[in-house]
């Protein structure tokens, strides 16, 4: 690849670029710019994105909620163009990294029960499905609940 990595919480200016990632990597449920802009700058979240020298590559956003010790990784995304190198591998550790030095003891996500890549990913980083909720999304798939501890 050559040109350096570097993951960095994401910036108000940034919104262009996740919003393009979001458009070419994620096929249902995307999340608009508004959404997006709402969850940079006021939701209780944290959002990373991964640059490849000056392009974002992937983003990644960890919802936190007041009082609780658990985590939700709320979306991830690699741009398809740099899929299968280990980037989402990275994002996800740093976030993580991020929930554990938040103090949190779990972390929490939801996944479509179709989407192998991303449950592999999961699984390999510790996650174990503790869930699922049939027909969760708006084409009818279910969604696979996935908790890793800290
Ligand atoms: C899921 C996603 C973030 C993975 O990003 P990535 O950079 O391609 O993943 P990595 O290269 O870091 O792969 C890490 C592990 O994930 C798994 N994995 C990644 N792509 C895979 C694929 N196409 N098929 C099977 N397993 C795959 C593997 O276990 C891999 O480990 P390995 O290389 O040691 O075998 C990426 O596919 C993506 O952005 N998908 C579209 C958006 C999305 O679905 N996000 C998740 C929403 S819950």
């Amino acid at each position: 690849m050559g040109a350096q990595i570097v993951i960095r919480k994401t910036r108000i200016n940034d919104l262009d670029g996740i919003v393009a990632l979001e458009n070419r990597s994620f096929k249902f449920d995307l999340f608009t710019r508004r959404q997006y802009h709402y969850l940079i700058a006021k939701a209780n979240a944290t959002a990373f994105v991964l640059l490849v020298g000056n392009t974002i590559a992937g983003s990644a956003i960890i919802l936190w909620r007041k009082g609780s010790t658990k985590a939700h990784l709320y979306t991830i995304a690699v741009d398809p163009k740099f899929q299968g190198r280990g980037l989402g591998r990275k994002l996800l550790e740093r976030c993580l990294k991020e929930a554990r030095s938040q103090g949190c003891d779990r972390f929490s996500l939801e996944v479509r029960a179709d989407n192998k890549p991303a449950i592999a990913l999961y699984e390999k980083s510790g996650y174990e499905i503790v869930g699922r909720s049939v027909k969760y999304y708006e084409d009818g798939c279910d969604a696979l609940q996935m908790q890793k501890q800290l």
